[in-house]
């Protein structure tokens, strides 16, 4: 523990007369990163069990143990949304001051956040979470079709489907709180990344599992 709480090393330099508010706000800053990059650790893990348990041979026991990993998995994404809403908070005079210390250091450089991105797909592509489902339903004699057609009476394939569409909004929802706090601390400006920043995010927010949404509001509306 006394490691972990050792991590959070300023970079703005630490001159005599720098205020102990700005110090404050820069440990905000680090802490809110840090604590996302944790729950990124918990998140990736749970959804490869979740994949794991899905994947064929899988008996209803396996389908139930897969559910619970992405009902959590779902819960998770809702509290790294709000950790990171919550910089909303950090006042924009003490960000601009030690903003230009990151240098290129950027959350688009996270490799936990590119494995989640991975495992969700995107609106175009499916990821591998969607493939394991679609396994696991034609293992149980089912096509992804037929478990949104019959809902309910589908039982657990019917509630993975659904924990699915949740979890895929939870990702959508942080790529847009995402986006309205960027908006608000950084302006028109470039990320430190080198992307163009808001018009940059604004074209990367997306809606995981397509397929699913599809299959959901056709079987609804028709
Ligand atoms: C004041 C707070 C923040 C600002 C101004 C900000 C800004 C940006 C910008 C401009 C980008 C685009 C890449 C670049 O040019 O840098 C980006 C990407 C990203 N940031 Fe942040 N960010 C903030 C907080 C966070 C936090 C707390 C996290 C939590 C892990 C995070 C994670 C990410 C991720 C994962 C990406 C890649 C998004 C994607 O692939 O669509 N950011 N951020």
């Amino acid at each position: 523990m006394e490691t972990l709480l050792s991590l959070q090393e300023p970079k703005a330099p630490n001159t005599a007369g720098r205020a102990v508010v700005l110090a404050v706000a820069e440990q905000f800053f680090i802490i809110t990163h840090q604590s996302c990059e944790l729950w990124l650790k918990q998140l990736g893990a749970d959804l490869d069990a979740a994949a794991e348990a899905l994947l064929p041979p899988c008996d209803p026991h396996d389908l139930e143990l897969g559910l619970e990993f992405l009902q959590r998995s779902g819960e998770l994404i809702r509290v790294l949304q709000q950790q990171l809403a919550v910089l909303e908070k950090l006042p924009l005079r003490y960000f601009a001051e030690f903003r230009t210390y990151l240098d290129t250091a950027s959350g688009a450089q996270s490799a936990q956040f590119r494995r989640l991105t991975a495992l969700l797909g995107n609106s175009h592509h499916q990821g591998s979470l969607y493939e394991a489902f679609a396994a696991a339903a034609e293992y149980h004699g089912q096509s992804v079709h037929d478990v949104l057609r019959r809902g309910v009476e589908c039982g657990v394939l019917h509630r993975l489907a659904e924990a699915l569409v949740d979890l895929g909004n939870g990702y959508w929802h942080w790529k847009v709180a995402h986006l309205a706090l960027v908006s608000k601390m950084i302006g028109e400006q470039d990320g430190t990344g080198g992307s163009s920043g808001v018009d940059f995010l604004a074209r990367r927010v997306t809606r995981p599992f397509p397929e699913l949404r599809r299959l959901r509001g056709k079987v609804h509306h028709s």
